[in-house]
């Protein structure tokens, strides 16, 4: 089985992180979030990934210059402008001359999803496509997803007004595609999967879904992305990475530190992300926050609430930063 992973985005929800970098570049337990998915789709049975390309491609052909990721064969399909979901959906199929049953996935979801139980689901409705749904808190961020009790899909709401969603069951960003589904996708201008592509596909009952409980998170988000993060706090993976430098009078907890990060004498840091490289310096203190590669907290300085700070950048001796991005996106 191949499949398609979406990586064009522009990551504006991580700014200042996704200022250059793509966001499924930025690591989740040391490693690129892409690894992550591609990683999966690989222990399910996956042996080529076409990675859909828009921002930054070069980034990732740097990464990863023998086309190889997560030990899988990729394949780069970069488009000449951001094509909209099912405009690189399309574009990444035709390029990579699919014509059977295919995968298709957003490359910022960290999952455990039982990829082969969903094959298996679609195959036995005979679906044009079936999403993969989970459950979660805040649906109006996501596609809200309808069935019947057969888990034929009644309706695609991307992003309804907060309140108005009919169920908690929301596309998970993984799904199934029969080759006749790009025959739905128009060329010409960017059409989206979820705004136009599914809700077609609901109303002519092509479309199938299926909810499970296993391990999801989209980490296109400070919250969620240090949470995918913290989730792996103690995984043998996660935690202080070994090139990291942690002082002994330093006081590290439920954090992730990144390779070649340094944390000072008397310095804290808390439930936080501290990216490769960064500096947490003498009596410094971060919680709850996103510290980016390279970026210098001076001495006495407070980082908390959910603050970002971007690759680089300094936080000055005594400044308290809370909730705060720094510096604070444009626009
Ligand atoms: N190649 C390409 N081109 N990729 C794109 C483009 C584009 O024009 N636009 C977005 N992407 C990629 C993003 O990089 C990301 O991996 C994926 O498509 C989804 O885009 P997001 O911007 O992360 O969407 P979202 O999180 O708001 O909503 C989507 O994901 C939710 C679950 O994670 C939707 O699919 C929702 O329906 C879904 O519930
Ligand atoms: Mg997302």
């Amino acid at each position: 089985m191949r499949a398609v992973v979406l990586v064009g985005g522009y990551g504006t929800r991580l700014r200042p992180l996704t200022d250059t970098t793509p966001k499924q570049l930025l690591t989740v337990a040391h490693r690129p979030m892409v690894e992550h998915s591609v990683g999966h789709l690989a222990h399910h049975g996956v042996t080529e990934v076409v990675l859909s390309m828009g921002f930054r491609p070069d980034a990732f052909e740097a990464v990863y210059p023998d086309g190889r990721c997560a030990g899988v064969a990729v394949r780069y399909a970069i488009e000449p402008e951001p094509l909209d979901t099912a405009g690189a959906i399309g574009f990444a199929a035709r390029d990579a001359g699919i014509d059977e049953t295919f995968l298709a996935c957003n490359g910022d979801v960290l999952t455990d999803l039982d990829i082969g139980g969903l094959i298996e689901r679609h195959r036995t409705t005979g679906a044009a496509a079936t999403i993969a749904l989970t459950p979660v808190d805040h649906p109006a961020r996501y596609g809200v997803v309808p069935t019947d009790d057969n888990g034929r899909v009644l309706d695609f709401i991307e992003k309804p007004p907060a309140g108005e969603a009919p169920t908690n069951l929301v596309n998970a960003g993984t799904y199934v595609l029969e080759p006749s589904v790009l025959d739905r996708i128009p060329a010409g201008r960017p059409p989206s999967v979820e705004r136009e592509i599914f809700p077609a596909m609901a109303a002519d009952g092509t479309l199938f879904a299926m909810a499970s409980d296993d391990y999801w998170v989209d980490a296109g988000t400070p919250a969620s992305y240090l949470a995918a993060n913290l989730h792996l706090v103690d995984h043998p993976e996660g935690g202080t990475h070994p090139e990291a430098r942690v002082d002994p009078t330093a006081r590290v907890c439920g954090s992730v530190i990144g390779p070649g990060a340094v944390v000072a004498p008397g310095a804290s840091v808390d439930a936080s992300l501290v990216l490769d490289g960064a500096i947490i310096r003498e009596n410094a203190r971060v919680e709850g926050s996103i510290i980016g590669p390279k970026a210098n907290i001076a001495a006495g300085a407070s980082v908390t609430g959910l603050s970002v700070v971007g690759p680089g950048t300094t936080v000055e001796s005594g400044e308290r930063l809370d909730g705060i991005r720094r510096p604070e996106p444009e626009g």
